[in-house]
């Protein structure tokens, strides 16, 4: 890997006079400025001062380099050492401009089949076989070079070129248990059943719905069983979690790498002084519309719905050392609220919703703790659908959800032993044969290890600190219980049978709606 750098630094006064005290300071770049830190005998391959120049107030220089102190580096090593002799020749640097960095022969193990763009900073990058060459434009900043950005964009370049491999191959996935098969009650589509009984009802939006009285006994059914077969025997207490995430959450989480397309958006208002919006008031008023471009200009984007659940209850402990033999192991849920994702590849009635209703199980402690926990919930939950739903489930390894939601198709070549997600997928026999369909996923559990800890600065007083995290939604366990019992109460578990209460049972009058007279439930 190759750097060549041009820059232009420019003072705050004629150097022309300080040619001699500026020329001292530019010879020494050979001898340590720009080789210290490389290691033995790799000097060459070091930044080198390569020419330089000095018209009125401006210092030219070209800079070069191999791998080691690479020429962006030796560029702020270079002005550290000006801006200290400033105090003596009084005048220090005003401005740096990055006229040219190019970095050569960047190698990305494989030959790209596309081409590799960047959005921000760089100008061109060239394919050459399994090498890149990067040519950056001239938007780059000190500040950028200074936050780390050069390195960035390289490891940028490399993944983007990596991603074009398993980009549109499917998910790998590997299994681990397959359960027993079960005798199926119906074939048809739950969701379309419930809407035809009113047991609930689509809203304006996508992928939502109004749940009515009947669901959400079912709903509370699979709670209360949760709770006492999961929760109570392992020792997880409730907390609510917030639903909001600033964008703090998704930067420290990683969603911010690619969460866009997926997420929901909030949006506070700039000015929220009522005559700033009385555009929009006004043409609510005059065409019974809304507005949205008035809007769009009067907000900003100030974080995402909650897409993962667990993400922003990290900022209940950031920066916190928990108290290894009193605190650890942390075990807790959150049943608190929907989360949020905009399901470009489309929604489809209760298995695939945008608003979207998770418990969701969150253990810390340290990694030996971790382990033993997940074993536990993912044991607990196994005896839960098996036993308890009667459900005909398949258990497999992953792809962990925080890799794909940050973009990630495949494992990470620096696994950590222990680290992953297991999925739980159920029949739906609407969709087809065993064999030959697509089931459901209708809960994870994973091992996170150190990453959350690590994000939101984290620590254990005695060792280190691991977090794992369980999610299934009511959608999908009631989708996955439907599809495979059918509606007819009598053949459902008793765990379920004798915990549900409908509305007609109970003999309370049926609500009807004066215009299309409905009954609903
Ligand atoms: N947070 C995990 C997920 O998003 C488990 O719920 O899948
Ligand atoms: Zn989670």
């Amino acid at each position: 890997m190759l750097f060549e750098l041009e820059a232009v630094l420019e003072f705050s006064g004629d150097i022309g006079s300080k040619k001699s005290e500026i020329e001292e300071v530019l010879s020494n770049t050979d001898k340590g400025l720009f080789k210290k830190g490389a290691p033995k005998g790799k000097e060459g391959e070091a930044s080198q001062l390569k020419e330089w120049s000095i018209e009125g107030n401006k210092l030219k220089v070209k800079i070069v380099s191999g791998r080691y102190v690479r020429a962006p580096d030796a560029l702020l090593r270079l002005r550290n050492q000006l801006n200290l002799l400033g105090a003596k020749i009084k005048v220090g640097i005003r401005k740096i401009e990055i006229k040219k960095l190019e970095v050569k022969g960047v190698e990305l193990g494989r030959e790209p089949k596309e081409p590799v763009k960047i959005a921000f900073y760089v100008d061109k990058i060239e394919l050459k076989g399994d090498k890149a060459d990067i040519i950056f434009g001239p938007s780059l900043t000190v500040d950028v070079i200074e936050g780390g950005g050069v390195d960035r964009v390289i490891e940028l370049v490399i993944e983007k070129a990596g991603r074009q491999e398993y980009e549109g191959k499917a998910e790998i996935k590997k299994l681990l248990r397959e359960g027993k098969q079960r005798k199926m009650f119906t074939d048809k589509d739950p969701s379309v059943e419930l809407e035809k009984m009113k047991w609930i009802r689509r809203t304006h939006s996508k992928g939502q719905f109004v749940y009515g009285r009947n669901f959400t006994s079912l709903v509370n059914a699979l709670r209360d069983i949760m709770i006492e077969n999961l929760y109570k025997p392992l020792g997880f207490m409730e907390m609510i979690f917030p639903k909001f995430e600033p964008w703090d959450v998704p930067k420290k989480s990683g969603h911010a790498k690619s969460i866009y397309p997926d997420a929901y958006y909030v949006m506070v208002p700039k000015v929220s002084s009522p005559k700033e919006w009385e555009d929009v008031m006004d043409y609510f008023r005059i065409t019974g519309e809304i507005h949205r471009e008035s809007i769009m200009k009067k907000v900003e984007p100030v974080g995402i719905l909650s897409y993962a659940q667990c993400p922003p209850f990290w900022q209940f402990l950031e920066g916190k050392i928990l108290r290894a033999d009193t605190s650890l192991p942390l075990k807790v849920y959150d049943w608190s609220g929907p989360t949020y994702r905009n399901e470009a590849g489309g929604t489809h009635g209760i298995a695939r919703v945008e608003e979207f209703h998770r418990a969701e199980t969150l253990f810390i402690g340290s990694p030996e703790q971790v382990k033993k926990m997940a074993e536990e919930v993912e044991e607990k939950l196994t005896f839960i659908f098996d036993e308890l739903l009667e459900l005909e489930t398949k258990k497999y390894s992953v792809v962990p959800w925080w890799m794909a939601q940050e973009g990630e198709k495949k494992l990470s070549d620096n696994e950590v032993e222990g680290v992953g997600t297991v999925d739980f997928e159920a029949y739906l026999p609407y969709r087809g044969e065993r064999a030959k369909s697509e089931w459901l996923e209708i809960q994870n559990i994973s091992i996170i290890g150190d990453k959350y800890p690590k994000a939101f600065s984290v620590k254990s007083s005695k060792g280190e600190l691991w977090s794992g995290c369980a999610g299934g939604s009511f959608e999908r366990w009631i989708c996955a219980f439907l599809a495979q019992k059918g509606f007819e109460r009598d053949k459902w578990p008793n765990e379920i049978k004798r915990r549900v209460k409908l509305v007609n049972e109970l003999n309370e009058a049926k609500f009807t709606n004066a215009e299309d007279e409905i009954e609903f439930a």
